[in-house]
């Protein structure tokens, strides 16, 4: 923490409304004891104010922390200009640096809970560009539970706290799971030794749903966004979080702040993955489903940049608790995919946030376009404190189209060839699922007490299931892996065969792999 204690003169503590406090220790009573009396302005504003001192606390990732800092990038995309692929003007210029603020965070537990849960872990930054705010919301993890945004709620109902007992619950969870194949890959990643970070400066960051980039031809390019620390990457295993937990709720906002504070900057080098624009039907997944991981051998990561983080916030509540962050504040050269969770987030995000800090959130100073102009005909609202006017603009005209020196459009956007698109509406999954074949590869490269871990902390929640939730989950893991099934089989007494007679789920589409596991079986 800074030295605040050198001998400065002494500042005069005032109210919001600029009188000077001469007493701040006693009401005002009649006599000494009282009764107390309502003129009693300091007081009332005073108290009224610490009534209202908490806001709503994020829906998830409620317990986070902010940390500023900037993106210094090569220029290029790989070995190639980055223009060749983007058009947005932070990644042109080699050594050109942007702005930013990053919140880490984790996602079921509420706002003071701990920091070294089994859980997910936000990786979200706002870009502050020339062209305006850029935010990339992403995870430590590069998948998630599941691949469409209606099921958003549900998973993270099952996920927090029973409705009743307030209490998280092993049966909830894996209830919900166990009836939803597309979340193995991230329960087996999840359940990993790699599900708790140790502190948020030794973990990955990934944008983890797919979006586009842009160039000045207007092609487009799909495209993943990946994070690497330069301090490694450390975990910590069940039982050295329950430790650190009963020391410290708090342990890795503390790390970050300390980090920053002592000059010991955390960097991560940015990358991305690039396809081309299509639907690559070559592939047995989708290339818009964010259950799958990109294979790195079939498309490289390329490096774009350095991200270094060197300054902490001065107050807790303005800049972490207000930040807003979401999937549809992209710049010009950066685009939305239709991946439909994207497309959910994209909605989701701006809608909580109005109910969370008001329709004027955007004139919160964490979340302007520090480094764009921002001017708009948007006029009042609930803690509405300016205007977004021009210099010289006219004050009267909050419209447009006007003759009388109100704002314009600019000029059209660059080039940028739409995709065309027909067909029937439905409501469908997508035709490549293949739900368990990358949780395989994924335990195939796992070595033996990786293999131990995972199995240890699945068979450890699934032991406090009920049986039918528990064969479900079994039968999911002997179709990822014999080894997997088998091992969790025998933390849980329950063998292949006593699962045999599960038919797939109603809708499951199992592969030719899928089916010849199945098989086996008896
Ligand atoms: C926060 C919705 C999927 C990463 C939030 C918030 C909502 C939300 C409502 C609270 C935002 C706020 O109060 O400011 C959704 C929906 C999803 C989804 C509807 C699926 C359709 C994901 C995925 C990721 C993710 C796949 C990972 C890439 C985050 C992060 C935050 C967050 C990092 C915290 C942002 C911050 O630090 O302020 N999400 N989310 N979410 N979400 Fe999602």
């Amino acid at each position: 923490m800074k030295d605040q204690s050198d001998h400065q003169p002494q500042k005069t503590l005032t109210t919001r409304q600029g009188h000077p406090v001469t007493n701040n220790q006693s009401q005002r009573t009649i006599g000494s004891r009282g009764p107390a009396t309502l003129e009693n302005y300091h007081f009332l504003e005073k108290i009224s104010h610490f009534d209202r001192e908490r806001i709503p606390e994020r829906v998830v990732h409620a317990r986070g922390f902010v940390a500023y800092g900037e993106l210094e990038v090569t220029g290029k995309i790989g070995d190639e200009p980055a223009s060749k692929y983007t058009r947005a003007k932070l990644f042109q210029e080699p050594g050109k640096k942007t702005d930013l603020a990053i919140r880490f965070s984790t996602v079921i537990g509420g706002r003071d809970s701990s920091e070294s849960a089994r859980d997910p872990r936000g990786f979200a930054i706002k870009f502050y560009t020339e062209d305006g705010n850029w935010d990339l919301v992403g995870n430590n993890l590069a998948i998630f539970f599941i691949r469409d945004a209606i099921k958003f709620p549900d998973v993270i109902h099952a996920l927090k706290p029973d409705p009743v007992t307030f209490h998280q619950e092993p049966n909830r969870i894996f209830d919900f799971m166990s009836q939803t194949p597309e979340s193995m890959h991230m329960l087996t990643h999840l359940f990993s030794p790699r599900g708790i970070p140790a502190t948020y400066r030794h973990m990955e960051g990934f944008g983890v749903n797919t979006y586009k980039m842009v160039n000045e031809k207007g092609e487009t390019f799909l495209v993943k966004y990946h994070f690497h620390p330069r301090c490694g990457i450390a975990s910590f295993t069940d039982e050295e979080a329950a430790k650190v937990q009963g020391q410290d709720l708090g342990h890795a906002s503390r790390d970050m702040y300390e980090a920053i504070e002592g000059g010991n900057y955390p960097q991560w080098d940015m990358y991305v993955q690039i396809m081309e624009d299509h639907e690559h039907p070559e592939l047995d997944w989708d290339p818009l489903d964010d259950t799958k991981i990109w294979p790195e051998k079939d498309f490289p990561l390329r490096h774009v940049g350095v991200m270094t983080l060197n300054r902490n916030v001065e107050d807790f509540f303005n800049e972490n608790e207000q930040i807003a962050m979401g999937t549809g504040v992209l710049v010009d050269g950066l685009d939305f995919s239709d991946d439909k969770m994207l497309v959910g987030r994209t909605f989701s995000y701006s809608d909580t946030q109005r109910y969370r800090l008001g329709a004027n959130y955007l004139q919160l100073p964490v979340n302007q376009p520090k480094n764009a102009v921002q001017q708009t005909n948007q006029t009042g609202g609930q803690a509405s404190y300016y205007r977004d006017m021009a210099p010289g603009q006219n004050p009267h005209v909050n419209y447009e189209p006007s003759m009388h020196n109100g704002l314009h459009e600019s000029t059209p956007e660059g080039d940028f060839h739409p995709p065309e698109i027909t067909g029937q509406l439905t409501r469908s999954v997508l035709e490549r699922r293949n739900d368990y074949q990358q949780a395989r590869a994924r335990f195939e490269t796992m070595m033996e007490w990786e293999r131990d871990d995972l199995v240890n902390n699945m068979g450890n929640l699934l032991s406090q299931c009920e049986r039918d939730v528990q064969e479900r989950m079994l039968w999911h893991f002997l179709l990822v892996h014999d080894d997997y099934g088998n091992r969790v089989g025998e933390k849980l007494g329950i063998s292949a065969k006593d699962v045999s007679h599960l038919e797939p789920l109603p809708k499951q589409v199992l592969t030719d792999e899928d089916q010849r596991r199945l098989k086996n079986l008896g």
